[in-house]
């Protein structure tokens, strides 16, 4: 989406209350979501992972673009996650990733009829004796990950015990790849080989569950080999490469822009210390605008005099330390800017655009962690 300058907005979208928010690109999510489809064959199913809110861009809104656009299931890591998609009216088979202990979280688990990972026999056990009814269950391998699963030679003989156990169905068998995203195919070569030989194993028993999976977002794109049953996509349905070696696999459009008005401008003379701890003094007289957004809605204080906004379409300089609740730009070279005006943090503005990639760069991190710490407090507004 391309804003207006200045104060003009697209439509009436975003309240003239707002001094700062995250704009979600709905359109952007069908279209990757359909474009990802297009890598599967017909009879793969693409399960949409919406955990941590959708990655930050709001769980129950990407669920639903998304399931309208071809995919059939969707998975969140926390109870309360699958908690909100019901209340959301959401039906469709919900995946929880993350194990499921006690005996309250048991009964919620059946009663929004969400469906379990789990880990080992006693994990299915306790499902088993709450009496609740047949779960359907999701049987977690440890392939190379280490951090969730049963290990992989021992899957076999865990997934025929659960099957012994009343109340219980195995839904589906399913691991994790941990180094999909780099460009030596071998590092996840021996998960991907560990899980085709337990395909093979169960195959031979007649006793494979109606699904399995291994692809994230990166094997997705990258390896046909890795779609089994169904893959599991976060990251690039949002419009994001896991990698960039992976850019060439398939169109994606980001889905997320950051904006935040200009609440003040003045000019200050050049030797002016800026913000916090001095960090920027001006060399020359500058035009300082301070703009509605900080570390309290999730824009990394280690940004700090490290990336660029983009103002009526230009881009202009964040200068001085990053605070709770403001930052400082140059607008200097952009006199035209007058308070009011819409800046952009992330997204496209005009024929510019800022992608996350230059603060995962600034941060030395990855892009999961800076969308999902965008504050709450930014309100999401969906387009
Ligand atoms: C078990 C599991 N599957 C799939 C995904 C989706 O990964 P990505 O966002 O890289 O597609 C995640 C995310 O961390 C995950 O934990």
């Amino acid at each position: 989406m391309v804003i207006d300058r200045g104060l003009a907005l697209p439509g009436d979208r975003v309240p003239p209350t707002h001094r700062a928010w995250v704009e979600v690109d709905l359109g952007a999510i069908r279209n990757n979501v359909k474009a990802i489809r297009q890598l599967l064959s017909p009879s793969t199913r693409l399960m949409s992972v919406v955990k941590a809110d959708g990655y930050g861009h709001g769980a129950a809104a990407v669920a639903r673009t998304a399931l309208s656009a071809g995919a059939s299931w969707l998975a969140v890591a926390t109870l309360e996650e699958g908690i909100r998609l019901r209340a959301a009216g959401i039906e469709a088979p919900i995946l929880l990733f993350g194990p499921t202990i006690s005996k309250e979280e048991i009964e919620a688990v059946a009663e929004h009829r969400l469906q379990p990972t789990v880990c080992s026999l006693a994990q299915a056990h306790r499902f088993s004796e709450a009496g609740l009814g047949v779960i359907p269950m999701h049987l977690k391998v440890d392939t190379g990950m280490s951090r969730l699963g049963v290990a992989w030679q021992d899957a076999q003989h865990l997934l025929s015990a659960l099957r012994g156990l009343p109340n219980v169905t195995v839904a589906s068998l399913y691991s994790h790849l941990a180094t999909a995203d780099s460009p030596d195919l071998l590092a996840a070569a021996q998960q991907v080989q560990r899980f085709v030989e337990l395909v093979d194993g169960l195959e031979t028993e007649r006793a494979r569950p109606p699904l399995m999976h291994l692809a994230n977002s990166a094997a997705t794109l990258s390896a046909p080999t890795t779609h089994f049953d169904l893959v599991r996509v976060g990251l690039a349905q949002y419009g994001i490469y896991p990698a960039s070696h992976l850019r060439d696999a398939v169109p994606l459009l980001p889905a997320l822009s950051v904006r935040a008005r200009i609440v003040f401008i003045k000019t200050v003379p050049p030797g002016t210390g800026v913000s916090y701890g001095h960090t920027f003094q001006t060399t020359c007289p500058t035009r300082l605008a301070t703009v509605a957004i900080g570390y309290g809605d999730g824009v990394p204080r280690a940004l700090s005099n490290g990336i660029d906004f983009l103002v009526r379409g230009r881009r202009v300089q964040q200068v001085g330390t990053i605070t709770m609740d403001q930052c400082l730009i140059d607008v200097t070279g952009v006199p035209e800017t007058i308070e009011g005006d819409i800046t952009t943090l992330l997204g496209q503005d005009g024929t510019e655009s800022i992608f996350i990639g230059e603060w995962v760069k600034r941060l030395g991190t990855v892009p999961y962690e800076i969308l999902t710490t965008l504050s709450p407090r930014l309100p999401r507004i969906f387009c």
